[in-house]
């Protein structure tokens, strides 16, 4: 009685001690996040907007500001979307067993995100940091995060946010469970000034 009143002590001790790892926001790298801002112009040649959402908002509060937005027509869109082009897949500094769910059914689920961010001409902020971060997608349970490590707040092509996601995805895709009937991902990389989170999310 005595031993299983032990075991079952140790048990309990280590179910708890278990949670509190899951639970220790030093192991979270979401603890402190909010929206996204975005700084970028709205007309060919036009000054910097400043707006605030995720992408996908972002890319509708364009459209109202100039019916006609397209990122093709911006030279610097063009020479940014080039050079991510021949951008190489990193095959280092991803984490893939960051804290959070999988965002199930990844694939298709991440590509609305994906999109939108390729469609913006312009910088995604994220605040002063440490361990700061901004929601820069949140689509079909995906969310994508653009994390600060700095004491200043950085500005980060918004397209290369949508590179991070295939760098994740490319190291981190999981064909699935045990019965292998859907995708999931999660991971994070990190890059020079900024790292990038994708992680499953309540949008
Ligand atoms: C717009 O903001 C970006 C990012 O902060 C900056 O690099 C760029 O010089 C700004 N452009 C103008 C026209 O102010």
């Amino acid at each position: 009685m005595k031993t299983f009143a032990t075991v079952a002590a140790f048990c309990l001790a280590r179910l708890v001690a278990g949670a509190a790892i899951e639970a220790a926001p030093e192991n979270d790298p979401l603890t402190n996040w909010g929206p996204m801002e975005f700084v970028g112009p709205a007309f060919v040649g036009g000054a910097n907007v400043t707006l605030k959402g995720d992408a996908k908002s972002i890319y509708e509060q364009l459209l109202v500001l100039n019916p006609e937005y397209n990122p093709q027509e911006f030279p610097e869109y063009r020479a940014k979307t080039a050079e991510l082009e021949k951008r190489e897949l990193s095959k280092r500094n991803i984490i893939c067993d960051v804290a959070g769910t999988a965002v199930p059914y990844a694939n298709a689920n991440c590509a609305e995100g994906d999109r939108y961010l390729r469609r913006l001409n312009g910088y995604c902020r994220a605040p002063a940091g440490p361990r700061a971060c901004a929601r820069v997608s949140c689509s079909n349970q995906c969310g994508m995060f653009l994390c600060n490590d700095n004491s200043y707040p950085i500005d980060v092509w918004c397209g290369n946010i949508a590179g991070d996601y295939k760098d994740i995805s490319s190291r981190c895709w999981e064909s699935g469970n045990d019965w292998g009937w859907y995708d999931t991902l999660k991971g994070q990389v990190f890059r020079s000034i900024w790292n990038t989170i994708v992680v499953h999310q309540y949008c």
